[in-house]
This record gives C-alpha cells, structure tokens and sequence, in this order.
C-alpha cells in the first residue's frame, strides 16, 4: 500500500455505532488510512475520491423496491459507482442483493451438498411459497423436496425487523398460518447450539450463540409457535424455546477443517468478502447444517474483527497496486480529471 488511502463508508446510522465505526476510524488513521463516513443523501463526487468503498445498504435496496427516495438514493451511489471504476466495493452491489432474497440464498445454499460432498455439509430441505395461491400444492411439493414436520417458516425478504417474525409449523393443518411469500424450511433439531460464522476476506471466526430447542421428527397436532428470532440467537438471548426440554449428550464441535471448506466454497459462490453464515449440527447424523447467510453481520463476540478488516482493506489496495490499477484516489493525486 502506497501513500495515505482513503476508504468511504457507506452505512445506516444504526450499525455505524453498532458496529464503532469511529473507533475503527482512528485505529485507521494510525495506519494511514482515511475512513470518510459517506452521506448518500448528498452528491457523492464531492465526498470522493475513493479507494475503497466499504457498505450495507440493505435498507436502502429493499426499500428501493417500493420507495421513490430509497431508489434514488440507490441510483445515486450506482451511478458513482459506475463512474469510477477504480474504486473497489466492498461487496458488489448484485451480490448483496442476492442474499436479501431468501428464494435465492436458500438456492446458494441448497446447492452447498454437491460441491461439499466430502465434508457431509448440508442444508435442509425448503419450499419457496410465492403467493397464497401456492398453498394449496404445498403438500405434494413438500412431499417431491423430502420435505417433512416440524417447519420453520420465514419471509422471503431477509432484512428488516419483520424478516425476524418466523414460526413453527408442525401439521398440515396448521399450514394457514403461513403468509407468503416466504420459506418454508425443514426444522433440524441441533441441541439448541448455534455456530456463528464470520467472514472477513480470508480469515473468518466461529461463536456459539442459544438457538432453537429439539422438537420431535414427524407431524404433531402441536399449534403453531410464533416467534422472533432475535429472542433465540442473540448472545444475550433466553427463552423457553432455547431451553433443552431433555438431557442431551454434548455434540462433537464442528471440525475446523469442514467450517473451513464451507466458508471457502460460500466466498467463491458469493464473490463477498464481508458475510456470515450460521451453521447447527444435526443431532442425528451429526451433520454441518447451513441454515443462514449474511450480509456484512454484526461480528459480535470477534475481538479480531477491526484487525481482520484493516488487513483486508490494506491487502485488496496492495493486489489492485501490483495489478496496476490505479485508484480514482491517485488519479486525483497526479491531477487526471475526475469523472465528475
Ligand atoms: N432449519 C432450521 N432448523 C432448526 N432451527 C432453525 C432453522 N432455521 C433457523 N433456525 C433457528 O432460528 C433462528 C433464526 O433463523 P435464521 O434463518 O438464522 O434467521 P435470522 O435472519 O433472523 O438470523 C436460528 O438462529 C436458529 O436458532
Ligand atoms: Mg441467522
């Protein structure tokens, strides 16, 4: 890395202080490298140039979908990006907005069994529920996807607090409690232990954190259990769905190796360097059950996460430096014209 690089980012003020975007600024400066906090409310050339643009502009691009001000806004920070092909995205714009969409993470991960095949690395059946009218096939194409009782149903849409809002489904009777579009996923008992995994660049850490309790196999006349997911699978979490109803033998960790085939295999399918996926561990087969991917998550409980994101900064601007790329930061720098 050569001279002082500047790297913007682009965040919502919620994780800006989630995630201490000022300290992580002045550790930056120690190493001689500039965080600009982005505002995407106002022109972006002026707050530029910049060598790396590090984002989660999750709301903004499901909003985009229904909201004028939100498609702007996303119009604006595209057509910035367009014109200056020598800033780097951390992560690609299509890339992000594949993963907000469950129909098309639970395809990616869907097809992790083949290319993982000799780590015995799964994820469960599912059913993509598109409209209401769907409903009524549900259980013949439940029973062509081998896919059984209980159900854990989620929304299609991946972000936003409603996308938290899941149940459990135990019989065919209980099917109206589902409200497409959304997933319908095989519920995989997992001892209530949920591995964590977070991605940045090539390193990537794993944290247990409670999760969901072991409900039987098979359908039951069980109601339906409403619930949010932050209530099961954030560290603080505690509730009566992550208490253990029997005594269970402890299941072996997952193997290093195998978490570390998986996180290599989801880097290539998702071009992403900034993305997490949960993982449980079937208590039949003992099984690595991938049952969620995310965008840029909240590295909570990895201490390295600064570090590990600095040195990936610093590593993407010395293999754009050895390539010969030039930065629209360095063109500034020896006075080209900015495409403004
Ligand atoms: N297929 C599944 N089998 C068992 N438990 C699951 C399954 N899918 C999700 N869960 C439980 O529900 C929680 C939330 O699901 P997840 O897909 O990770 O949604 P979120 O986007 O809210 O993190 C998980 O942390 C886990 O405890
Ligand atoms: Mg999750």
């Amino acid at each position: 890395m050569s001279g002082r690089s500047r790297v913007g980012f682009c965040l919502s003020d919620k994780k800006r202080k989630r995630m201490n975007l000022a300290a992580f600024s002045e550790m930056c400066a120690g190493q001689g490298v500039q965080v600009v906090e982005m505002d995407l409310g106002q022109p972006l050339a002026p707050q530029g140039p910049f060598d790396i643009i590090v984002h989660k502009l999750s709301d903004v691009i499901v909003e985009s979908e229904h909201d004028q001000q939100s498609r702007h806004l996303l119009a604006n920070f595209q057509s910035y990006v367009s014109a200056h092909p020598g800033t780097i995205l951390l992560d690609p714009l299509p890339a992000m907005t594949r993963l907000l969409d469950r129909f098309a993470s639970y395809r990616i991960m869907s097809q992790l069994h083949n290319s993982l095949r000799d780590w015995r690395i799964c994820s469960p059946p599912y059913l993509a529920i598109h409209s209401p009218g769907d409903m009524s096939s549900t259980q013949q194409a439940m029973a062509k996807q081998d896919l059984s009782f209980p159900l854990i149903c989620k929304t299609r849409v991946a972000h936003g607090s409603l996308s938290h809002e899941m149940s459990l489904i135990f019989s065919a009777a209980s099917l109206p409690d589902v409200h497409p579009p959304c997933v319908l996923q095989g519920f995989v008992s997992h001892g209530a232990v949920l591995h964590k995994v977070f991605v940045v660049g090539d390193r990537h850490f794993c944290v247990e954190r409670p999760s969901l309790k072991n409900f039987p196999s098979g359908p039951c006349d069980r109601k339906t259990i409403f619930f949010n997911s932050h209530e099961v699978s954030k560290p603080e979490s505690s509730s009566h769905l992550t208490a253990l109803d029997e005594q269970m033998p402890c299941l072996p960790p997952p193997s290093s190796e195998a978490m570390a085939a998986l996180v290599q295999e989801l880097r290539v399918q998702l071009g992403m360097a900034l993305f997490g996926v949960d993982v449980i561990i079937d208590i039949r087969t003992h099984t690595l059950t991938a049952i969620d991917i995310n965008i840029f998550p909240g590295y909570e409980g990895v201490p390295q996460f600064f570090s590990s994101l600095l040195d990936h900064i610093k590593k993407v601007l010395d293999q754009r430096h050895s390539t010969g790329l030039r930065s629209d930061s360095e063109h500034g720098a020896t006075g080209f014209q900015h495409n403004t």
